[in-house]
């Protein structure tokens, strides 16, 4: 069968506006959204820029809005989508080329959220931090990100202030300071507590439906916000 893929193209060498093109592409109902694009690149227009690695869900870097909900290209079956598809950048970012959209902002806040283990007590045994398996459990589902961005960009609170740190960084946040490893628990709460921090979101669940690994943005958000609240009355 034939699928109908409309594509908002936007070269900023030859173009004021984006526009939309339509291709017809050979699929499978089993074939991925990103395998049309493959084939469109290859055999139609090798022009058409847009960002994939895995192409298995790893990576988080094939974000687009397809149908008008952020999903990941590469996890996005051809039967759950239909036969005439549309494939947008995510809203609120700015289009660099075709889906290309600029994440240096995206980044600079998660490297904000000190995204990493902060420990510098040499462990008891001299080789490991030991952690029972409640205490891994508390951030299990925050460690699911793959930093996709598909959340972030979603969130309208994000695109009414494009300086809210956004739910991808809170989520990466929530990782460490639920982590009893961790010994930067106040500094993170502090970058949290910050005007374009936790208090930007309105519980809007954008994010929630957008993630691709189900995870429970809204929530950690809100455990974050209790957090601050409990530590800085
Ligand atoms: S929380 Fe989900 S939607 Fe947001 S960046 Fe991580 S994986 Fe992507
Ligand atoms: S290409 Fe890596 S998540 Fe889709």
């Amino acid at each position: 069968m034939d699928v109908q893929l409309r594509i908002l193209r936007f070269d900023p060498e030859r173009d004021d506006l984006a526009h939309w093109e339509e291709y017809a592409v050979p699929a499978e109902p089993s074939d991925r959204v990103l395998d049309l694009l493959h084939h469109v690149k290859w055999y139609q227009d090798g022009t058409l820029t847009f960002r994939r690695s895995c192409a298995h869900g790893v990576c988080g870097s094939d974000a687009m809005l397809i149908n008008g909900r952020n999903r990941l290209a590469c996890e996005y079956l051809v039967k759950d989508a239909g036969r005439a598809i549309s494939v947008e950048p995510v809203p609120g970012s700015q289009v660099i080329k075709d889906l290309l959209v600029d994440l240096e902002g995206f980044w600079d806040k998660y490297r904000s959220v000190m995204p990493y283990l902060v420990n510098d007590e040499v462990p008891e045994d001299g080789k490991e931090r030991r952690q029972s398996p409640d205490e891994r459990e508390r951030f299990d589902d925050t460690s699911k990100c793959i930093l996709c961005g598909a959340c972030t960009t979603a969130c309208p609170s994000f695109w009414a202030n494009p300086d809210y740190v956004g739910p991808a960084a809170i989520v990466n946040a929530h990782r460490f300071i639920f982590d009893s490893r961790d010994h930067a628990t106040e500094e993170r709460l502090e970058i949290m507590a910050d005007a374009d921090g936790v208090w930007r979101c309105r519980t809007i669940f954008n994010c929630v439906e957008a993630c691709p690994r189900g995870i429970n943005i809204t929530r950690a958000i809100m455990e974050v916000t209790r957090q601050i609240e409990i530590r800085r009355p």
